[in-house]
């Protein structure tokens, strides 16, 4: 222990560890006047990206920052790891990558000298035209969670805070900082709040930003009845809320705020001014007790970050170094996701290959610029591109050419790039299309060469109708991150067999999308934005109006083949505390070794209301080398078939029979099965 930290401890009681956190808070209380407590509930006027501290008590601030696929450099000043964009590790559908993720991120946060990442962010996909569909993880709630949830846990294991964002029903860009998103409350439950929900309960994130829309009316920071007696009051919620970057603009009362629960207003006082906060308190328009639990709230997180600690006991950060590269990469190479495969054109022999074409404006593009998608743009110390992968790996052993006509192969780099209305923060996609530069660039180059293989970098679905038919081969790299041309050129000359699954459906045309019924729909009339939709988001809505997707959601191919057989039930009934397990052998049918993502759906059968078709509730993954048979176990339990009951205003669960089904994709459905559900 340093003599610093000794004397902090000898003078100040609560930077000693022997009384427990709420202890320790109690003791701080106690020092705060009324204005230290105004000032503690904002941000540091000039300086964006920390909390106020009290040097009379030595009570010091704390740091955030950006980080959607890695610490942001706008926000650290640092150039970190540029890890896969959050679409690339939710495709793995890997719990323990996910935590791997958290850690390492976690470290370079600290290594950067800041206390709380500022992600992540696990709005639902809507549609997929939101500028930030990239940053989220998926339109499914359940793989959010499970996502989310490790990944969390991942950070705060570093002592590092998490923050979730954008609380609540923030699913895109167009007017964001002051449109109403018009939502039923069915919907609002189980589609929108149903991740922040199960990752508050599961894992606890020490903060929660409130966003900038409106939320059937009431602005996301100071919705008392989302914050205060939902999140809070329901789900017992103790950490602290804060508010989107300047997202109580426009709010002109501050106990709107204090009343709804928002502990820190971000990045400096608008609302939570002293005077403002002063004359309320005079005019009785909230208490102390309600003050001092905002403060208390915003307390615990310094104390969980380690700030009153000994700085010798909190884990150190580290940045850049290999072990965090080789989590970064193996993202990639999971979350890579192979999309068609005509005639297994693919994997590419590197033996026999002779010359290869590498094509498309995304073929040396470099992702990571200055708020290049906005704020979770991360400048990395290098960005390994596809191109730069593909000639690490075969320079010397096959040639490249320019040539389309005499290339035993055309790889097309196309996609979208993070610059304005392509997959960036404050700005929808302006297309969803790919630009017509890369449609004619596709097309030509498979009429030159039918051996023309299409790899997309971006973040957000994209049509494929006007090529897909003459492609051979498409492979969906999403934003790949700083080894993520290493990882490309693996995938495609099969060192890496992918095993990626889509998080998100690819519509065939945007109109199938459940969102874009009208303009009312999205982007709204410039006021509202009515979600009509309701529950039926995703693969919800497909099923529902049985659309056939370009790509279904949980889809993704393979190198190997997987057979699934014997399905089998421990017991078919379902109670409180008594889940059913569900086996089944899932047998690798061919010559690689590889990964299969087994997914289990539920439906029910005997809904007093309406419900989704299909409903993701469990997913395995499994390795299998050729020729082997693994046992994969899934369960179901209570929690899995609950709903939400508007007219109680509360979850509750069906009796009745549920088809359970297991497949490899949410239209591949292997085996069915019955089970009940009874009180
Ligand atoms: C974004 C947040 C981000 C914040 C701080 C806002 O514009 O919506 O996601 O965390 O800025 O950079």
């Amino acid at each position: 222990m340093s003599r610093r930290f000794e004397k902090l401890k000898n003078k100040f009681p609560y930077y000693n560890d022997v009384f427990d956190t709420e202890e320790r808070i109690d003791l701080i209380m106690r020092e705060l006047k009324l204005f230290d407590k105004f000032r503690l509930l904002s941000g540091r006027r000039f300086s964006r990206w920390f909390s106020k501290p009290i040097l009379r008590l030595r009570i010091p601030s704390f740091g955030m920052t950006d980080g959607s696929n890695g610490v942001a450099f706008h926000s650290s000043f640092r150039k970190n790891t540029k890890f896969p964009n959050s679409k690339c590790l939710s495709s793995t559908w890997n719990r323990e990558l996910a935590k791997e993720y958290g850690i390492a991120i976690a470290k370079e946060v600290r290594a950067s000298k800041r206390h709380v990442l500022l992600a992540p962010g696990i709005n639902i996909d809507r549609t997929p035209m939101n500028g930030r569909t990239f940053e989220y993880f998926s339109e499914d709630p359940y793989l959010t969670r499970e996502i989310g949830s490790p990944f969390v846990e991942g950070i705060q294991s570093q002592r590092i805070g998490a923050c979730l964002k954008h609380f609540v029903a923030n699913n895109q860009e167009t007017n964001r900082f002051s449109i109403n998103s018009q939502v039923d409350e069915r919907a609002l439950q189980e589609i929108y709040l149903r991740g922040f929900r199960d990752i508050v309960l599961r894992s606890n994130p020490w903060l929660i930003m409130g966003s900038y829309n409106k939320i059937n009316g009431v602005r996301g920071c100071a919705h008392k009845a989302l914050l205060r007696d939902t999140l809070m009051n329901k789900w017992g919620y103790n950490g602290c809320v804060i508010t989107d970057w300047f997202a109580t603009r426009g709010i002109t009362q501050p106990e709107d705020c204090i009343k709804a629960g928002l502990s820190l207003e971000m990045p400096k006082p608008i609302t939570y001014k002293t005077n403002q906060l002063r004359k309320a308190y005079k005019q009785g328009k909230f208490t102390m007790e309600e003050l001092d639990d905002l403060v208390r709230r915003l307390l615990r997180v310094m104390f969980y970050v380690g700030l009153f600690d000994d700085p010798e006991s909190i884990p150190p950060g580290e940045r850049n170094t290999p072990k965090i590269q080789r989590v970064a990469r193996r993202i990639a190479e999971e979350g890579i996701i192979l999309l068609k495969n005509e005639n297994d054109i693919l994997p590419l022999d590197i033996d026999r290959v002779k010359t290869i074409a590498i094509l498309g404006p995304n073929k040396n593009k470099r992702f990571g610029k200055l708020l290049y998608g906005g704020s979770a743009a991360v400048i990395s110390p290098y960005e390994i591109t596809p191109e730069v992968g593909l000639k690490k790996k075969l320079e010397g052993k096959v040639e490249f050419t320019e040539d389309r006509m005499i290339a035993d192969y055309c790889i097309v780099f196309v996609g979208l790039d993070h610059s304005r209305g392509k997959d960036c923060e404050g700005i929808d996609r302006n297309n969803f299309e790919l630009p017509k530069d890369q449609i004619k660039l596709i097309k030509e180059t498979v009429n030159i060469n039918p051996n023309t293989i299409v790899v997309l970098l971006n973040g957000s679905p994209v049509p494929m109708i006007q090529w897909i038919d003459n492609i051979p081969a498409i492979v969906e790299a999403w934003y790949p991150g700083m080894e993520g041309g290493l990882a490309i050129a693996d995938v495609l000359f099969g060192d890496i067999n992918p095993s990626g699954k889509l998080p998100i459906t690819f519509p065939k045309e945007l109109t199938d999308s459940p969102a874009h019924k009208s303009v009312k729909t999205f982007p709204g009339d410039g006021e509202n934005v009515r979600y009509e939709e309701g529950l039926f988001v995703g693969y919800r809505y497909f099923d529902q109006q049985q659309i056939e997707p370009q790509f279904p959601f949980g889809f993704g191919l393979s190198y190997t083949t997987f057979e699934y057989s014997n399905l089998k039930l421990a017991n078919n009934l379902i109670s409180k505390g008594r889940p059913v397990s569900i086996s089944i052998d899932i047998t690798n049918t061919g010559q690689r070794a590889g990964s299969e993502i087994v997914q289990l759906y539920i439906s029910a059968n005997e809904s007093p209301i309406i419900r989704p078709p299909k409903e993701l509730k469990s997913f395995t993954k499994a390795h299998l080398e050729p020729g082997q048979t693994k046992t994969v176990e899934l369960q179901v339990s209570l929690s899995d078939l609950i709903y939400y009951d508007s007219r109680i205003h509360n979850w509750t669960y069906g009796l009745g029979t549920y088809t359970v089904r297991v497949g490899s994709s949410s239209r591949d459905i292997k085996f069915e099965t019955l089970v009940a559900c009874k009180p």
